[in-house]
Order: C-alpha cells, then structure tokens, then sequence
C-alpha cells in the first residue's frame, strides 16, 4: 500500500472502530463479533506503528487498555481537590445563603445548581488539548494515576474540540465525575451472578472496582460514562464566571450535564433542589442531592476554603431511601442458568415512595458478612430504580435470634444437586431438567442465534410448558398439531406452521446446536469452536477435560462445564430423546464443489485491492480457509505489497506463492 492509501485506511479504520465503540458501548448493540473488533484493532494498530501520524492520540487504539499495572502511581495534582460541605435540611440551604451574603456584604447571590452525582470524582489533564494525564481524588492532594483506566471511557475525548466558546488552554485541569447508569450496572451484575461472581452492591461501587483496574483491558468492558462539572488550574485563559466553564467545556466537547442551570436567587436554588429531587428515581443514573455554587468567580475568590471545603459550594443531599422492616422469610429462587440467589422476604414498607416487600440477598457470602437471618429487624435501602438490598440487621446481638441461614444442597425447583463450582460464590442447579429454568432453556434453544424455531416465543413456550406438553427442548419434536390445537386460542394454521418449523429444525448446523444447548460460558464463539473440534455432538459429549483445554480458547472453567453438564443424567435423558427424535445436527461441510475447497491461503503483505478481512471472507465464501502463518497444509501465500517472514518461509517449504492479481482471478475478480 502507498502512503495516502495507508493514511486513507488507518482513518477508516479508526472510523470504523469508533462506529463499532458506539455500537458495543452506548447503544449496546454490537454488529460484529469480538474476534472481528479485534481483527480491526490489530490491523489499525500494525498501520499506526509503521506510519505515525499526529493524530495517534486520539486514536481508538488509545482505549483498548493497556498492559496490566503491578500497581498505580500516584500523582499530585497541580491544584487541590477540595470536598464539599454537607446541607441536610431546608434551613441549612437558607443559613448559607446568609452567611455568603453577609461575608460579601451583596443583598443576592447568583449560583448554578447542579445535580451531585453518586460516581468518583476525577481529575483530568489536557495539555495543548490532548489528554496526558488522569487520577483519582485520593486525599486532594495525591490521588493515583489511572490515565489507561480513563482512556476507556468512549464518552471522554481524548483531544479537545475547538470551539467558538473559548480558545484551547495551553495546560488545564478538568473535574468530573466517573459513574456507570443503572440499567447497565444491572447488566453487569446479572452477568457477573451468572458467571458466579460477586455482584456490585451498587453503580458507585461498580464505577470505583472499574477505575481502579490494574488491567485496563477489564475497565475497557466496563460500561463507564463521566460528566465534567469543573475545573483546577489553567494556563492560557480566563473565566469570570462558572457558567462560563461549563459551556466552555460543553464546547470543548466534554459530556457536561444537561440538567445543569443558572440559579438567579436562593429561592430558584430551593425550587430546583425539589424539583430534581421529584425526578430522581426517573434519572438513568444515581444522584445523591444536587449541588449549589456561586456563579461569579471573582466572589469565590473573595469567600476561599475553610478547610477543605470551599466557602462557595454546598451539596444539599437528598433524604436517604432506606427503611426499617423485618424478614419474614428467606426463599431461594433459581435463574436462568439455574444460579440460586437467596431472597429476603420482608414485612412491606414504604422506602422512597414504592412499596417494597422483597430484597435481594445477593448469595451467600453476602448473608455471611452481614449476618442476616429470619426474623431480624432490618435496614433497606433502594438506590434509584436498583433492587432494593438489605443494608444492615438492626440488632445483630440480640438474644434468641434464628439460626443461620443455609443455601440448599438440593435444587428447591427440581431437588438435583447443587453445585458451587471452584472460585465462584454462587451455587447452581445444573439439571437441563429443572423446571425453573427449563422455560428458559426452552426459549432460548429456539430463539435467533440457536435453532431459530419460526413461531416459538417466549410466550407459546411457556404455554406448552405449563399444559404439560413439553417438558424439555427434546419434547418439541414429539409435538403434534392436535396437542397444540388443545392450547387456548391456536389457530389451525399456526399449529400447522409451528409444527412445519420443528421439523426443519430436525438437522440444526451443530454449532447451532451445541450453543442452543445452553451449557453454561459457551456462547456461540465457543460452540463454533466446539463444533470444528469435535465434528459431532456424539464426539463433543465423549469429551474430557484434556480433550477441550487443548483447544486455544477453553480454559479449564468452560471445559469442566461441559463436562459437567454432560455427566449430568438428566441432561443425558434429554440428549438421548433429541436422537430418539431423529434430530441429527449437522456439521457446517463445505460442498466439494465449492471454488476454493480444500485450499489454504495465507496473506502476508498489504494488497490494493482489499483489505485481509475483505479477503477472508471472500475465501471461506468460496469454500477456503485462512490461516495466519504458512504450514505444510497452505495451499498458496498471497504475496502483496512489503511481504514479511511468512514469504521466506513459504519459498523454504515449496509452497506456491501468488500475486494479488492471481488471487484475484482466482477469485474470479
Ligand atoms: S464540585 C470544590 N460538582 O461530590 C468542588 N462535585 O462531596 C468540588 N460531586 O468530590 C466538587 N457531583 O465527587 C462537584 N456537580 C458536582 C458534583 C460533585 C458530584 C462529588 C465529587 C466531590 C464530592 C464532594
């Protein structure tokens, strides 16, 4: 490739990847699989170390995380970071309003009223308008460095934009706020009960273990956002007032809270702290109050700290949204991937507003620590629209409480066995046959990216489930037309078509198959793994632990998961009714008349024509596949633009080398 070409690919590439960023990150809908993101990433990162360009650091390739940190550094920060004094009560907010008056001998005040987000606060330094350097707020004075954890926010720019509002500094610092919004916060903790980990007790929390990664490559799959709401010292320009701040850093292209707003007197800022307040659990992210400061700059000055805080600011805090009740029962309810998660059945009470009579409990180490047991007193407390979560027992030393809570060794839904597999806190019933899980199995085996069963939503199988006329994934293919017919309000045609759709399903690709399964950590990436391993599904339910952790990608966490679910006998009866049904998954064979069947190719160098991903897919369209280095099984090295050892290594073995206008014939381009 000549030089303007690579220029014109590296900042597709990085287009592409900032596409894909939104998509992933903030829309929470990825198009291309994780192997593919990556592919583009090490592409764009071999472009940039051969031809380094002045835009580098702003580059996706910036926030993918760096190499793990053994532990941070710490920074002093240019200019303090101050906290802020507290105002529960109404009155309070009058008594500060008074106090600045009489101190700057002025009748009224000026402030902008802000919402006090519940995150971490950081602090940011952009030199010539490129992000250097990030930290935590530490003590105020020395926080730690997490530069490569803050480079993974995609809503942070990593340069500043220029703007009308104001020229770009030559040195600032820029406060903000780290906080992650509650609906992925629930995500990730859905997730990480599934994979057996501790969940978050809240976004506050979820957002600090996140910052304050060593490997920044975990933060990078953090759903983090930040807000700028300040700044420290700065070299170049001035402000007369924090308005002006605000829009300059809304210029500048920082995230700036759209809820922000110029209050002319006390009273507005009474008015506004209520009407925030209202909105509070409406909000997708946390707040604990909102926060008032003095407009003009030239008054701050005048009115400085008083310790730590500055005279100028006040977070008046929203009542807390706890309350007192007591447990009446602990139940177990088992999920999806049969995780049981304990339960806290409690007297109802009101907590912020809503009637509340469950809490979750989290797992079992979570009881433990706090102690919790039927019958206690006990604080809950609900943070915005999140489960509310038991804070503390009232009176852990009280005499004649009840005994300890104990998780089950028998499922409560099916009475298998409970599981709690190596280094995980949660226990699981690893029965295919479980009731409360089978529903979902039942939908997820005919949802989309599984078996793709045309008719067979959430609903229906659930229907069928409860009329008894399925019990497990295997028994849709015992289903007939009168049986469906028997269930309120099916119509003759779609009982005709859903049966139609079952039985094109009978020779399902295995990897379909195997991931519609639902074995726990094998998502679709891992079953196609499996199915090119293993070739049958009769091959892969023979497997051992050695023969699945001799695959690159398995580690011995998802392999003794297959395994396991394997071994389970109920799991062996319902795989054993699939043959008995005749259903035979099929593994993906290339026809033999495919083009390019059986041939191997091998790229090494730049083409002109496409990039490698283009050509990847075009070969295994055509029946080829593509390795990464020349073995004795390449059929042909492409050779292309500046080819690297792999050509030396090809011309070693014998093996056939090829331009790019003979790849593309044979192609057929
Ligand atoms: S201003 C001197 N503005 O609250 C001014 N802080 O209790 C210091 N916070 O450490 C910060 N939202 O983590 C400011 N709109 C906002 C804020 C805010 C949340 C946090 C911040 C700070 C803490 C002080």
């Amino acid at each position: 490739m000549d030089e303007d070409r690579t220029i014109k690919k590296i900042s597709e590439l990085r287009k592409t990847i900032e596409y894909h960023n939104r998509r992933y990150y903030q829309q929470d809908a990825p198009e291309i699989s994780d192997a593919e993101y990556d592919r583009l990433m090490r592409e764009l990162q071999e472009l940039e170390t051969r031809y380094p360009d002045d835009d580098i650091d702003s580059s996706p390739t910036q926030r993918v995380g760096a190499a793990p940190l053994s532990k941070f550094s710490s920074f002093s920060h240019p200019s303090p970071m101050l906290s802020l004094a507290n105002a529960f009560f109404e009155e309070e907010i009058f008594e500060f309003n008074n106090r600045l008056k009489r101190m700057a001998s002025v009748d009224k005040i000026s402030y902008v009223a802000e919402p006090k987000l519940d995150g971490l606060a950081v602090n940011l330094i952009y030199e010539k308008g490129i992000f250097t350097k990030g930290a935590t707020r530490g003590d105020g004075a020395t926080g730690e460095d997490i530069t490569q954890n803050l480079k993974t926010i995609s809503s942070l720019p990593l340069r500043m934009k220029k703007s009308a509002q104001a020229a770009i500094p030559d040195f600032v610092e820029i406060r903000g706020e780290v906080y992650m919004e509650k609906e992925p916060f629930e995500k990730l903790n859905r997730r990480r009960r599934e994979d057996g980990e501790e969940p978050f007790a809240n976004p506050r929390n979820a957002a600090a273990g996140s910052l304050r990664q060593l490997d920044s490559k975990i933060t990078a799959r953090r759903p983090l956002n930040i807000f700028l709401y300040g700044i420290g010292s700065i070299q170049g320009i001035s402000f007369s007032t924090h308005w002006e701040i605000l829009q300059a850093l809304s210029g500048w292209g920082f995230p700036v809270n759209k809820l922000i707003e110029q209050a002319p007197g006390i009273n507005t800022c009474i008015e506004y702290f209520k009407r925030i307040g209202d909105m509070r659990n409406t909000l997708p992210y946390d707040i604990d109050g909102v926060v008032l400061k003095v407009d003009s700059l030239a008054l701050q000055n005048t009115l400085g700290n008083i310790s730590r805080n500055p005279r100028w600011a006040l977070a008046c805090k929203f009542p807390a949204q706890q309350a007192t009740t007591i447990i009446k029962e602990i139940i177990v309810q088992v999920g999806r991937m049969g995780t049981l998660t304990p339960v806290a059945v409690m007297e109802p009470v009101n907590v912020g507003g809503v009637m509340v009579s469950r809490a979750t409990l989290h797992n079992e180490d979570e009881i433990r620590k706090k102690d919790i047991r039927e019958g206690d007193t006990v604080v809950i407390q609900r943070a915005g629209d999140v489960i509310p979560e038991v804070v503390k027992v009232v009176d852990p030393d009280k005499k004649g409480r009840k005994k300890e809570f104990e998780m089950p060794d028998k499922c409560p839904e099916c009475n298998s066995e409970v599981v709690k597999l190596e280094g995980e806190v949660a226990y699981r019933c690893v029965n295919l046959a479980c009731p409360a899980q089978l529903k979902e199995h039942i939908r997820h085996f005919a949802s989309r990216g599984a078996l793709d069963i045309e008719g067979l939503g959430e609903k229906l199988s659930a229907q069928l489930f409860d009329a008894k006329l399925i019990a497990d994934p295997a028994d849709l293919y015992f289903l007939t037309k009168e049986k469906i017919l028997e269930l309120d309000r099916q119509a003759d045609k779609s009982a005709q078509n859903l049966i139609d759709s079952i039985a094109r399903a009978k020779n399902p690709p295995l990897d379909k198959f195997i991931y519609a399964l639902g074995i726990r950590h094998v998502g679709e990436r891992t079953a196609k793994l499996l199915a090119e391993r293993f070739g049958s599904i009769e091959n892969l339910m023979a497997a051992e632990m050695e023969d699945l952790t001799i695959i690159n990608e398995i580690g011995p966490e998802i392999a003794s998961s297959i395994v396991e679910f394997f071994h389970e006998p109920k799991n062996k009866a319902v795989m054993k009714k699939f043959a008995n049904a005749g259903v035979i998954p099929q593994k993906k064979e290339i026809s033999n008349n495919a083009p390019l069947a059986g041939k191997s190719f091998v790229f090494t160098g730049a083409m002109k024509s496409m990039g490698r991903n283009d050509a990847k897919d075009i070969v295994e369209n055509l029946g080829g596949t593509v390795q990464s280095g020349v073995t004795k099984k390449t059929t042909y090295v492409v050779a292309g633009a500046e080819p690297g050892s792999k050509l030396d290594k090809a011309k070693k073995a014998g093996i056939k080398i090829i331009s790019e206008a003979e790849f593309l014939k044979l192609i057929g381009k």
